[in-house]
């Protein structure tokens, strides 16, 4: 099963970044730990980060063939990104939205998602550990349509 793991604008701090809100662990830490995560479940992850939303849609729309879902922290993306929504609905793949901190208990900004209306779960306020259940909630989800 390949999955989509793609992270947004200013995610490539992580580590240095807010870390009362984000935590202390690297981006490149977290992509280990799931990787770890995903060997048992038979995964085979694909990892994007940009600063650039049309870099995330081409990432999208060139890799959609050939994968099975899409685990995402868009970042502040996630706020506003109209376009980064068209083309997640545009992959026709089932998404997870992750964030590290949560969403609902900060500015009132950040408790808007534009892409939560075509997620399957958003899962947020876990640090680190929102990317492993989400990618476990994932797997779990497509493996239940495959056996329909
Ligand atoms: C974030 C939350 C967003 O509001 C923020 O802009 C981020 C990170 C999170 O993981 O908590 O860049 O998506």
């Amino acid at each position: 099963m390949r999955i989509l793991v793609i992270n947004g604008p200013n995610l490539n701090m992580l580590g240095q970044r807010e870390t009362e809100h984000y935590g202390t662990d690297t981006l490149e830490s977290i992509e280990q730990a799931l990787t770890e995560k995903g060997k048992p479940l038979g995964c085979e992850l694909v990892f994007f980060q940009s600063n650039h939303e049309g870099s995330i849609i081409d990432f999208i729309q060139d890799k959609t063939k050939g994968a099975d879902g899409i685990l995402i922290n868009p970042g502040a993306l996630t706020h506003y990104g109209y376009s980064l929504h068209d083309a997640l609905v545009d992959s026709g793949l089932p998404i997870i939205e992750v964030h590290l901190s949560d969403i609902q208990a900060r500015e009132e900004w950040r408790r808007t998602s534009v892409i939560s209306d075509i997620v399957i779960k958003q899962i947020s306020g876990l640090k680190t550990k929102s990317y492993l259940l989400g990618l476990e909630a994932l797997v779990e989800h497509i493996r239940s349509q495959k056996k329909k």
